[in-house]
């Protein structure tokens, strides 16, 4: 994971950095810190923590400078401690670099250097790299007439050495106008400037810097100095880079008077699915419609199975993507966690297609599952948020969730946009097959209501406050659901976990008595999701039998359910709607429910520990 910058220009370097590190936070928010170059010399800053820290030790101990670099660190190897954060100086602090990825041989390669008298102040992987090309300058020799290639080939070599990921930037102190960048697995962007250059680990720090930039590919390594750059690839020597406009980003990433970004996500809801809906429901001919699947409709007419893969909520959302496609469309779907499938080798038949949900585009299991599928000849899409993101990039194509920016590091409101995306791609495919035109007139309508629906349920957040404010002692909370309730009561859970830190398990709620049950006392309530629907009368047995048990129940029932208060210590409601948009409609108590009692246990609700908004290593 983790997220780094580099500037090198006619500029105060620190400004840049600073700023773009603040944009990258949500790539990791263990520690950071910046090095700038002034007058041939290093000047490291470095803080355990967040950006803030950073910049309240940046700000009594400023440094100028038109160079440098930064980065903000998700511990991977190493505490997240001062000596660990980065930049990493290399040999005799004659380099300085910053590192995403994961280095797999870093023991090897550390236990090589440390017999050749390199001496190692952190547990990192990153400083191994550091070392390594401080090793390279040594091997390599200076060309006159091209003063900068021996700083590349020191690096090339250095690189070729390394196992696993990384995105890298390097300063070096006997050249202190030079910057290189190299990258495998873990994204960086250049940013083309006026007389200066900028690296990011995505475009976000670009915004506002600079309209120009380039997405480097594996394998790459960029030269920059203040009068321009060079892109080098490992075999193909200098490559002729695409220098792409930056694509203006909606930029509005203040609270706007919330407390806290998730809770802003969750009241942004309404405006996000009608986002991504906007355009795609076609009401003259009953169906959806997406500009971006690369596909035509005799390709689409000859999909015989589809794969959803993704992590986390992705995940979830791809299980309520295979009730409703397998439901509207009649097409087999498989779900995959894309951290088992990239090493899996399921058969997988021809003319299937392969969808990986993401919110940010970044997530490395989710990318390498794709490219994994994709070499295998099969055709792979995105149904992704953040717009120029890896994962749109490599797929062949795909649909954008606009959702907006998700600055919470617990996903919500991309949650519900993939949910009703993949409702408009079954209706899609539905429609291509057997789906009647009356049948996807009534889709469209339903579809249509979840935005009012949503802004309905909201309404339950005073109450659902109390309810948190009951159970916000609970040490387990078991959420059950069935159908396409089941991963309403995954994504519930899920919520709970990362950001209050009370355990929580989801359950199709039938099978709770093959085991979970065993939990069920008076100190473990079950939430359960029990919106009006064909399973409504099975769903309310299983509560009926923790209730028998001692269990407190939470329900999330339909605004008129005439029984659920005999049933259920405590009901919150929901707006009475149609199936397809159950799923979308029914996560924004368990989100509230979440958000509250992180609130009431004193938890940083918008970023957790040990979590980061971007999971970009394996
Ligand atoms: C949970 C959460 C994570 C992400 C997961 C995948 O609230 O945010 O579980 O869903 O890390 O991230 P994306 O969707 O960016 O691929």
């Amino acid at each position: 994971m983790c997220g780094i910058v580099g500037y090198v220009g006619a500029n105060n370097a620190g400004d840049f950095l600073l700023n773009g590190l603040r944009r990258l936070e949500y790539r990791g928010y263990d520690s950071a810190g910046i090095a700038i170059t002034n007058e041939s010399q290093f000047h490291v800053t470095r803080s355990v923590g967040r950006i803030d820290a950073l910049a309240g030790r940046l700000g009594s101990n400023p440094v100028d400078g038109k160079l440098g670099i930064g980065h903000t660190r998700w511990a991977t190897h190493g505490p997240a401690t001062e000596e660990n954060a980065h930049p990493h100086l290399g040999g005799e602090g004659e380099i300085v670099l910053v590192h995403n990825g994961v280095i797999e041989n870093f023991q090897i390669l550390k236990n090589e250097l440390i017999e050749k008298g390199y001496v190692f102040s952190s547990a990192t992987d990153s400083e191994v790299v550091a070392h390594l090309i401080a090793e390279g300058l040594k091997v390599t020799k200076e060309t006159p007439e091209q003063p900068t290639l021996r700083y590349a080939q020191a690096v090339q070599w250095a690189i070729a050495q390394l196992r696993g990921t990384y995105g890298i930037v390097v300063a070096f102190r006997d050249h202190p106008d030079l910057l290189i960048a190299a990258r495998f697995g873990s994204p960086l962007v250049l940013g083309v400037g006026q007389g200066e250059y900028f690296v990011a680990s995505d475009s976000s720090p670009l915004a506002g810097c600079t309209d120009r930039i380039v997405y480097m590919a594996d394998h790459q390594l960029a030269i920059l100095t203040p009068d321009g750059f060079t892109v080098l690839h490992r075999d193909q020597g200098k490559v002729n880079v695409q220098i792409q406009p930056l694509e203006a980003v909606e930029d509005d990433v203040s609270l706007q008077g919330y407390d806290h970004y998730m809770l802003k996500e969750i009241y942004e809801q309404p405006e996000s699915l009608r986002n991504a809906m906007r355009g795609r429901l076609d009401e003259e001919n009953a169906t959806a419609v997406f500009g971006g699947l690369n596909l035509t409709p005799q390709q689409l007419r000859s999909v015989e199975r589809i794969i959803l893969t993704g992590c986390g909520t992705s995940w979830h959302s791809a299980l309520v993507g295979e009730y409703l496609i397998e439901e509207l469309a009649r097409i087999p779907v498989s779900v995959e966690y894309a951290s088992e499938l990239r090493y899996r080798n399921p058969p997988i038949e021809n003319n299937t297609l392969v969808f990986g949900l993401t919110q940010s585009g970044e997530t490395a299991d989710t990318l390498a599952a794709l490219r994994e599928t994709k070499r295998k000849g099969h055709r792979t899409l995105a149904i992704c948020n953040v717009v120029g993101s890896s994962i749109a990039q490599a797929a062949d194509g795909g649909v954008y969730l606009h959702a907006g920016p998700e600055i919470g590091v617990a996903s919500t409101k991309a949650y519900t946009s993939q949910c009703s995306v993949l409702a408009m791609l079954a209706l899609y495919f539905g429609r291509i097959r057997h789906l009647s035109y009356e049948a996807g007139t009534n889709i469209i309508a339903d579809l249509m209501k979840a935005p009012g629906a949503v802004q309905e349920a909201l309404a339950c957040n005073e109450h659902v406050k109390t309810v948190a404010e009951k159970y916000q002692n609970a040490t387990n909370i078991l959420y059950l659901g069935r159908q396409l309730n089941f991963p309403t009561a995954l994504e519930g859970a899920l919520k709970l976990k990362e950001i209050s830190y009370v355990h929580a398990e989801g359950y199709p709620a039938a099978e709770m008595k093959h085991g979970p049950i065993a939990l069920v006392d008076e100190t473990t309530p079950s939430v359960f999701i029990v919106p009006q629907g064909t399973t409504y009368d099975k769903v309310m047995a299983n509560m009926e039998e923790v209730k028998a048990r001692g269990g407190p129940i939470i329900a999330v029932a339909s605004k008129d359910d005439p029984h659920i208060d005999a049933v259920a210590d405590d009901v919150i409601h929901i707006p009475d709607v149609p199936s397809i948009i159950q799923p979308i409609v029914s996560v924004v108590p368990l989100q509230l429910l979440s958000y509250h009692i992180a609130l009431l246990r004193g938890c940083d609700v918008d970023k957790p520990r040990n979590l980061a908004k971007s999971v970009t290593v394996e």
